[in-house]
């Protein structure tokens, strides 16, 4: 069987004022539309925020060793298919 795809939604201070707060509804749509061949959870702060702060692209999702910028719904529902090719 394939390997799990992993998606690690940033729920730490930085992500969350940023908008992660949206992006909870993947832990919810995701296990839904994928059943177990995604692993999704909340994490604490993945330290992306600190590396450029001033520039920050927060909110940061993990999908496997991706880190989506920006992250939308959408863009972590778009890299999880990417992934599961
Ligand atoms: S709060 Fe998300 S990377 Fe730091």
């Amino acid at each position: 069987m394939d390997k799990k795809v992993s998606v690690k939604v940033c729920l730490g201070t930085t992500c969350f004022v940023m908008g992660s707060a949206n992006l909870q509804e993947l832990i919810e749509q995701v296990p839904k539309k994928y059943g177990d061949k995604v692993d999704v959870s909340g994490v604490p702060c993945l330290g992306l925020c600190s590396i450029d702060w001033e520039f920050s692209k927060a909110p940061y999702v993990k999908v496997n060793d991706e880190v989506v910028k920006e992250a939308t719904v959408e863009k972590v529902l778009a890299t999880i298919e990417k992934h599961l090719k």
